[in-house]
């Protein structure tokens, strides 16, 4: 079906990502290996669009007949109203990241969170179940990092964020799901003891010379598995010091971009992505 699709009057795939600014993108160079393994004729193009355009460029997908388009930052909401059926997953996380086109039909989808959770398993610890879990941040990142790890049936999360009354409310609008708990800063030492995995989703670390890392590392338990949705740099000052310190097995952000465009690519091309073309292209633009 998918083959009818995009195939039908071209002959070739389109794909693209909207966001602004969107220079910086690696999904180009990361989605283009990926349609050059798969031997599929097409091309994934970078677009900036600005705010006030989200809802003509969405008409223009299905004028163009674009298969599929990525939606990274400032669009993840507000591509939602223009489309004609948004997954009930991103509708909870309230994002979109990845939009199918089928015939005219649109429907956003949300690969961040579920990309995420197969590279932590892939890559840090096959198996979520009855696993503490803690989550630095309660935005958009969080959210869809929180739905998915839920769907793996771990023994708690406490979400802990600045804002503690956002932490507080998430976990409540979640509550039906497991034992999640939102908490501030403040409460961290007395309740990260038991902790299996800690999650860092905030921008905290992406500047190494001017942040301090979201949690002091000499708090951490030993051992644990400790991971950071940031990817540049490649490893944040929280995973190298709770590593150095701590002896914890870190997990840096790269994994969960690549997932999440292995996702997006699947459910464009109906075909397994080639996770190891894509990745390789990804870490050589990544210097
Ligand atoms: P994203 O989609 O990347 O999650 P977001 O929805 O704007 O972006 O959410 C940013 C998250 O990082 C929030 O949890 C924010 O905390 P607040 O809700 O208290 O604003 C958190 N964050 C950003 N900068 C931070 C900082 N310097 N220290 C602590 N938390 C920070």
């Amino acid at each position: 079906a998918a083959t009818e699709t995009w195939s039908s009057a071209s002959g070739s795939i389109l794909l693209g990502v909207i966001g602004c600014p969107i220079l910086q993108s690696k999904s180009p160079v990361m989605h283009n290996a990926g349609l050059k393994a798969l031997g599929i004729p097409g091309a994934y193009v970078p677009l900036h669009v600005n705010p006030d355009k989200v809802g003509e460029t969405i008409q223009a997908i299905r004028t163009l007949n674009f298969r599929g388009i990525n939606v990274t930052i400032p669009h993840k909401l507000a591509v939602i109203e223009h489309l004609d059926r948004v997954d009930p997953a991103a509708e909870a996380i309230g994002a979109v990241n990845t939009i199918v086109n089928d015939n005219g039909i649109l429907t956003g989808y949300n690969t961040d969170g579920i990309g995420y959770v197969r590279s932590l398993k892939s890559e840090a610890i096959s198996d979520l179940s009855g696993r503490k879990i803690m989550v630095i941040g309660a935005g958009g990142a969080a959210r869809g990092i929180i739905d998915a790890l839920l769907q793996e049936n771990p023994a708690s999360i406490i979400i802990v964020n600045r804002d503690e009354e956002k932490a507080r409310r998430l976990a409540v609008s979640w509550s039906s799901r497991g034992d999640i708990k939102g908490i501030g800063f403040d409460q961290i030492r007395g309740c990260i003891g038991g902790t299996d995995i800690l999650i860092n989703t905030t921008s905290v670390g992406m500047h190494p010379s001017v942040d301090e890392m979201p949690v002091d590392p000499d708090i951490i338990p030993e051992g644990i598995v400790v991971s950071d949705l940031i990817y540049n740099p490649l490893h944040t000052r929280l995973l190298l010091e709770s590593r150095k310190r701590r002896g914890c097995n870190i997990h840096g952000g790269v994994g969960m971009f690549l997932y999440q465009g292995a996702y997006a690519l699947e459910y464009w091309t109906g075909m397994p992505a080639p996770i190891d073309v894509m990745r390789e292209a990804l870490m050589s633009s990544l210097g």
